[in-house]
């Protein structure tokens, strides 16, 4: 048997000792060969991913780590991290409890991509589940499609034996749509861009009383893991923008902008004003330029400066000339490097801030801002 040592098992023997192996004096004519640094497991998220415990004893990166480090799946791990939100009727940006739309019908969005398997799935527009994410699952698994909406996705979840409610509002999230319904001047129906830009303001306003979380007016988690295999997967699940148009389908199911995965390179998703991300297909841009070896904080600024280029409606824009909405990227490469990124340091008096699990343990951290602190306008 020869002593040759084949490309395939030099690069699983350098895998294993985390060796570089460009350099080897075994080949005379060296492969360029790079072997990553081993990964270590890593799970980030929005920072509802280090708040909310529905009761339980952790949060959904604590959940969704202490899963991968077990050996479970990355995908299942994360998704029963998300669920805890999902489930959680204080937390009124997604599943159970979320903020519904205008005609105070809860309607949620989720979508889920595996990186080993390259595989993704993902539901919009869904009443009556409170966990979208695992119907995103079971659109990945169970059918040869990407996309579910409505009531097509909602016949889907129930064939599968999903329970179905006629109201996933909680007391909370019908009080504060009875309070914005209150604040839209009936007028306005007569002219359609005007009652949006009408319902538009009166949720801001809500916003800066303080009545609804700057994040949760947007609401949503995205949560991306990698084992110390270095498998990435992700999930971005969401109750949309309150008081949205019913039917209205943000960034979140859609691959690319709410949430995107290259078991190679990396994973990104996204929560804030949707509109902006799906616009430039953030998510995307984002794992390319990890793709092109960028940090994953330089990856998201530079997304974030595309976005900030694209936004040019007067409507859009605050007494500066920036973006007057918030938008924030979590970033995670195969190798375990991790960022949040956001278009302002902190929006409507709130840091912009992000969740991690590491070895170290959970943490919420300060996302680096394009722009400084958003002014008060
Ligand atoms: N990013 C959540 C949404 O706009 O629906």
């Amino acid at each position: 048997m020869s002593n040759r040592v084949t490309r395939r098992e030099f690069v699983a023997t350098g895998v294993a000792a985390g060796m570089v192996a460009a350099a080897t004096p075994l080949f005379s004519e060296a492969p360029s060969v790079v072997v990553p640094k081993a990964p270590r497991p890593v799970v980030i998220s929005s920072a509802n991913g280090n708040r909310y415990k529905n009761g339980g004893p952790r949060t959904c990166v604590e959940e969704a780590f202490e899963r991968i480090v077990r050996g479970e799946d990355v995908l299942d791990a994360l998704i029963a991290g998300v669920n805890i939100l999902e489930l959680d009727p204080e937390e009124d940006g997604v599943g159970f409890g979320g903020l519904p739309n205008a005609d105070g019908v809860v309607q949620l969005d989720s979508s889920c991509m595996h990186g080993p398997k390259r595989r993704a799935g993902a539901v919009a527009a869904l009443e009556g589940v409170r966990t979208p994410s695992l119907v995103a699952k079971a659109v990945m698994e169970l059918t040869d499609h990407h996309l579910l909406v409505g009531e097509g996705a909602q016949s889907f979840a129930r064939n599968l034996g999903f329970k179905i409610e006629d109201d996933l509002n909680t007391e909370h999230s019908r009080k504060l749509w009875l309070e914005w319904k209150r604040r839209t001047d009936p007028k306005h129906y007569l002219d359609p861009v005007e009652r949006a830009a009408a319902g538009y303001r009166a949720g801001l306003e809500m916003v800066a009383e303080g009545l609804i979380d700057a994040q949760h007016f947007w609401g949503t988690i995205n949560c991306d893991g990698v084992n110390a295999k270095g498998d990435l997967c992700g999930v971005t699940t969401t109750s949309g923008l309150a008081w949205k148009i019913a039917g209205r389908v943000g960034d979140s199911p859609i691959l690319g902008a709410g949430l995107y995965v290259d078991n190679d390179v990396g994973a990104a998703g996204s929560t804030g004003r949707g509109e902006a991300n799906l616009y430039n297909v953030a998510s995307y841009l984002i794992v390319e330029n990890l793709r092109r070896g960028l940090h994953p904080k330089d990856a998201g600024i530079d997304a974030l400066r595309r976005i900030k280029a694209n936004t040019v409606e007067k409507r859009l824009l605050n007494s500066r000339g920036n973006p007057d909405f918030g938008l924030t990227f979590y970033i995670l490469s195969k190798s375990g490097e991790y960022a949040g990124v956001s278009m302002y340091n902190a929006y409507e008096g709130k840091l912009a801030q992000f969740a991690v699990c590491t070895d170290k343990g959970p943490e919420t951290l300060q996302c680096e801002g394009l722009l400084g602190e958003a002014p008060a306008e």
